[in-house]
């Protein structure tokens, strides 16, 4: 048999994952969805619905959550994730996943788990205050499961996530070495042939790590009401673009700055004629009769030139059956994560000495 752990075809294995909280806007795309599309050419990609996750924060709700889950999914096909190439995953059904999260408990420190600086934001960000339930942080250390389940060599994120994976890699080298004898001092790459069950995997930040919102200041978020969404409308991406603060105060006839303006900004990220964009920045420095309406017009053009086809193939999930397909998408994409993360489990429970007998999961369609 082959095992499903080492590709034949060598190419690199990766996992990342959504958490499902809503639709996915323009900062998720240029952070991390760009990269998904660009590796699933040539690695063994797992997209990872993190819908237990959801549950963190949100388990007063679980109709939203399951509503979320399948529009994630939604948006990933969109955006053009190929199901036939990516497998979809749906966490709730990868039973390693929550073993592995109890494993790794035990090996990070309760007070290195705190300390978080990505859990710490986001108990500021929400608003949690000492209110959260004991499954909030624990989330940070079930993360490191859903990665090391599928033994990835990279896990394409967002600069938000970079410390998650950091934690990841931690648990990753505590594990080969306190059960796979594996010397501590040996490189990272050398992990796996040192004879340790995981690989230390590496993050991949996009070529954005962190957008503006359409506010023009924090960061594109859902919760900050500043977001401009995959799914929306041409009237929409006009409407938000069209009422961002270029940042200074000026006639069009007056010299401006457009470092500090983050309608710039997204001129950067999505116009793709870099000529027509340092053209604009010349004429803005200038105060050649460039207008703030001007430069928006030129960015609402390229945002909905992108959002167009993602619009288009959404579409075409959208109406009655929409849900069964992408249940049939998740359903295919989770019994090919299993045969890979059983495959880890075993390996894993072995070096705990724990491998006392194999179990075969059976999934029924
Ligand atoms: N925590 C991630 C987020 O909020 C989602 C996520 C869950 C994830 N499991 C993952 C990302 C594993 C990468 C790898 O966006």
């Amino acid at each position: 048999m082959t095992d499903p752990a080492s590709p034949q075809d060598g190419r690199p294995r990766v996992l990342t994952g959504d958490t499902p909280t809503g639709r996915l806007h323009l900062g998720h795309y240029v952070g991390s969805i760009e990269n998904r599309l660009r590796l699933q050419a040539d690695h063994e990609c797992y997209f990872l619905l993190a819908n237990l996750h959801a549950f963190t924060t949100r388990a007063d709700r679980p109709d939203d959550i399951r509503r979320d889950t399948l529009e994630i999914v939604k948006d990933w096909l969109a955006c053009g994730v190929d199901p036939s190439r990516s497998a979809i995953v749906l966490q709730s059904e990868v039973p390693a996943i929550a073993e592995l999260t109890w494993f790794f408990a035990m090996l990070i420190p309760f007070n290195r788990v705190m300390r978080n600086p990505t859990l710490k934001t986001e108990i500021e960000a929400k608003g949690l205050g000492d209110r959260y339930p004991f499954g909030f942080p624990m989330y940070a250390v079930g993360q490191c499961a859903d990665i090391l389940a599928f033994r990835p060599a990279y896990v394409p994120v967002g600069e938000d996530q970079v410390a998650h994976i950091e934690m990841c890699r931690e648990v990753a080298r505590r594990f080969d070495q306190v059960y796979c004898g594996v010397d501590p001092h040996c490189e990272d790459d050398d992990y796996p042939a040192r004879g340790g069950v995981f690989p230390i995997p590496r993050a991949m930040v996009g070529r954005v790590g962190r957008l503006v919102g359409a506010d023009g200041k924090q960061k594109m978020s859902k919760s900050l009401g500043n977001a401009i969404f995959l799914s929306d409308t041409p009237k929409q991406v006009k409407k938000k673009i069209g009422g961002m603060h270029p940042g200074q105060s000026r006639q069009p006839d007056e010299p401006g700055d457009p470092d500090i303006n983050p309608v710039f900004t997204y001129a950067d990220i999505f116009i793709k004629d870099r000529a027509l964009v340092d053209a604009l920045k010349d004429r803005y420095r200038r105060g050649d009769n460039l207008g703030d309406g001007h430069v928006k017009a030129a960015v609402i053009d390229a945002v909905n030139e992108l959002l167009e086809p993602i619009r288009a193939r959404r579409a075409e999930y959208e109406g009655p059956g929409g849900d069964d397909l992408v249940i049939d998408i998740i359903r295919d994409g989770t019994a090919r994560a299993n045969a890979l993360t059983e495959e880890t489990l075993w390996s894993a429970k072995e070096a705990m000495r724990l491998g006392f007998w194999r179990r075969a999961l059976v999934a029924r369609p």
